[in-house]
């Protein structure tokens, strides 16, 4: 006869997936705290998925404008891991502003991502989620960090939230064809987290030199994870999204608009008026008929 499972072991998993468990990496605890060399034997596949949000699977939620011109561009086996505690934060800045500073190319930054191990995200992820669209571009694209999809694909922006993207981006005629889309960390975050300030600082040089290498003339930062690494604005998005700030980025001055994460607006599909709004104003800059006045200057 089948035992029923022993409650107190229900109630202690209800309490780990009420305080955001999501993943199960080995049988064992792990002491986060112990640094050094370590290998870890990690099991096959989590255990336990974090489920994605429910949303409307509706489009955009507005009447599309006229087709506009587009611009032209410009598990399961033992896995090792060396040092799973990543190094102070100080040390690992260094070696990624080290490698991100000789890459020359999106190509070589690609290569040095994936060479680099500073980042404790990496240990837990499937893959580097890098970036996907064009490698020149006028526009670039910086959301908060990849999620589940994303991680399997090892490409930004391809679950839900990027779907929704992409529908947000064809309404003021833009595709991946013209638009540079990226993350401020390049790997998922267990249970989908948002990024810590030091794993998001940690892959900052590589994001500056992504930027750099884009050359961009303008960035649509989505989410309070993205602006706050980008513009260093401590106040809620809903404060802060729709104006236009100057990013200076080694020496160039670049447009920046922040506006509501794509995975927001489907939960909340009231607020893609604003987002909205946001994006028309997105594309009167590129289309040239605002000056470039920015309100407030923000150093990167
Ligand atoms: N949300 C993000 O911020 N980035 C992704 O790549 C996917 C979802």
């Amino acid at each position: 006869m089948e035992q029923s499972p022993d409650p107190r072991l229900i109630a202690m998993l209800a309490w780990y997936r009420d305080m955001g468990v999501t993943d199960v990496l080995t049988d064992e605890p792990i002491d986060w705290l112990v640094r050094g060399e370590s290998v870890l034997a990690l099991p096959e596949p989590p255990l336990l998925e974090k489920q994605a949000p429910a949303y409307e699977d509706s489009d955009f939620g507005f009447d599309l404008p006229p087709a506009r011109p587009t611009f032209p561009s410009g598990g399961g086996t033992a896995v090792s891991v060396r040092n799973f505690a990543p190094p102070p934060t100080s040390e690992a800045e260094n070696s990624a502003r080290a490698l991100a500073e000789q890459a020359q190319s999106l190509e070589q930054l690609r290569a040095a991502l994936q060479q680099f191990d500073g980042c404790a995200l990496r240990s837990t992820a499937k893959n580097l989620c890098f970036f996907r669209g064009a490698p020149k571009a006028r526009l670039m694209v910086i959301g908060e960090a990849p999620g589940r999809e994303e991680d399997l694909e090892g490409k930004p922006f391809v679950g839900r939230a990027g779907k929704l993207l992409d529908r947000m981006l064809a309404a003021i005629g833009l595709s991946e064809e013209v638009v540079h889309i990226t993350n401020i960390v390049y790997w998922r975050p267990p249970g989908n987290r948002t990024p810590t300030p030091q794993e998001a600082l940690v892959c900052r040089p590589f994001l500056m030199r992504q930027i750099e290498l884009v050359a961009p003339d303008f960035l649509l930062l989505l989410g309070a994870a993205a602006a706050r690494q980008m513009l260093g604005v401590t106040d809620g998005i809903l404060r802060i999204r729709g104006k236009w700030y100057e990013v200076e980025v080694r020496g160039r001055s670049i447009s920046a608009i922040p506006t509501l994460h794509p995975a927001y607006l489907l939960r909340t599909p009231a607020a893609k008026k604003a987002a909205w709004r946001d994006l028309l104003s997105l594309r009167a800059r590129l289309e040239g008929s605002v000056p470039s006045d920015a309100p407030g200057p923000a150093s990167a």
